[in-house]
């Protein structure tokens, strides 16, 4: 596994867990199925086996495409299409001794996870189109008998619309050549989320271009959708920023302890990640630039002041917009970095488009964002 990739949570997960006993995990078990509920999310009894295709493996989830089928009591039914993500109870690629406590890394899992569902439950983000929807949830010993003993277990699922381009990552890679309106238009729809997302106070906390996903709607339109959210900060007190390494900003590059940050700096290094998505997604199709940037851009950026310089290889349509935009991201000082909505509108400006932004948000909205005490605690062996 590609360590660069990997989110600090993970990466540190011996150090950075609260010490808990092995059944502790039944708490935040207890947290996913009241948020669930308390949003109003149906349950669903997942596909069988057969409709399930494993399309990606991220660290907190394995990801499915299936079909999820709804039979009526006169006897017909509907099926759609849809992605399955089932969190992981056994860590990928990594040796098992590292977590000699299970119910820590299963606690630590199912966390990620009820930030995920508050996160995609707020009801302004809910139905935001530049957010990934969440459609249902469930468990694994639903999923019947003909699937993998993983698959067995009561590990909880969730079922979210199929983004078909699938990741950001992904769909460049599928489209080498794509202009620059489009790029830019997409960088939008990334742009419009994160501010609907900051509007509501949460960071999200790992972005990068495997979390933001590309959906294709019937009229051909590509869509960028946010999504992964099991690293947010759903609050807005102090906290540290984790996130991928690859994507850290310069006040947290190469910081072995991560320091306590405000709210605004927090956003600040959600602000440095986009910008880091949009360097990446530029250069990607030249590959001495993309290979020096392999490792760490805020390091490259740090040795680099001139900024311009590098982006002067990018061909002249692109310099303009990019540079401007890049500038006003990547500032080595946190609280000079523009905010989602600045890049919103710099991007509506060049696109000619008013994108739809979310106002003042509603403090009844934001209580979907703090979970509730669990009342439903699970017993019973559910491995
Ligand atoms: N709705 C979706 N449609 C298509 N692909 C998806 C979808 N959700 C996730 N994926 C793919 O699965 C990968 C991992 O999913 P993600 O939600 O980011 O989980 P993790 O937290 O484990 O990284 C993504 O990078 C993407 O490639
Ligand atoms: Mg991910």
């Amino acid at each position: 596994m590609d360590l660069w990739s990997l989110p600090l949570s993970l990466a540190h997960s011996n150090s950075t867990q609260n010490a808990c006993g092995d059944n502790d995990w039944a708490v935040p078990l207890g947290r996913y199925i009241n948020q669930c509920i308390k949003a109003g999310l149906n349950r669903t009894e997942a596909p069988n086996g057969d409709r399930l295709r494993l399309i990606s493996e991220g660290a907190t989830f394995r990801v499915y495409r299936c079909r999820e089928m709804t039979y009526e009591h006169d006897g017909t039914h509907t099926s759609r299409i849809c992605v399955l993500k089932l969190l992981r109870f056994r860590p990928r690629g990594v040796d098992t001794d590292r977590f000699p406590n299970d119910g820590r890394y299963r606690h630590a899992q199912l966390e990620s996870l009820v930030k995920e569902v508050s996160v995609l439950t707020v009801p302004t983000l809910q139905h935001h189109e530049n957010i990934i929807q969440l459609l249902a949830y469930g468990f694994g010993t639903e999923l019947g008998d003909n699937v993998d003993e993983d698959l067995r277990s009561a590990q909880p699922f969730l079922l979210v619309e199929l983004a078909t381009q699938g990741s950001m990552r992904e769909f460049l890679a599928a489209h080498p050549s794509m202009d620059n309106s489009d790029l830019r238009d997409l960088f939008l729809d990334v742009s419009s989320g994160l501010e609907a997302l900051h509007a509501c106070g949460v960071v999200h906390g790992d972005l990068k271009l495997d979390n933001i996903l590309v959906c294709q709607d019937s009229r051909g339109r590509f869509t960028a959708k946010l999504s992964d959210f099991s690293h947010s900060i759903t609050s807005k007190v102090e906290s540290t920023y984790l996130g991928t390494e690859k994507y850290m900003p310069p006040e947290l590059f190469g910081i072995q302890v991560k320091p306590i940050f405000q709210h605004e700096q927090l956003l600040a290094c959600d602000m440095w990640c986009l910008g880091v998505c949009i360097f990446e997604a530029l250069v990607g199709k030249d590959s001495d630039t993309a290979a020096s940037w392999q490792h760490s851009p805020a390091e490259l950026i740090l040795d680099d002041d001139d900024l311009v310089a590098k982006l002067s290889l990018l061909p002249v349509d692109r310099f303009n917009l990019w540079t401007k935009v890049l500038q006003s991201l990547l500032h080595t000082e946190p609280m000079q970095r523009a905010n989602a909505r600045c890049i919103r509108s710099l991007l509506d400006a060049e696109a000619g488009k008013v994108t739809p932004s979310v106002g003042a948000v509603d403090d009844s909205i934001l209580s979907f964002l703090e979970v509730s005490a669990p009342n439903l605690i699970v017993s019973g062996n559910l491995d």
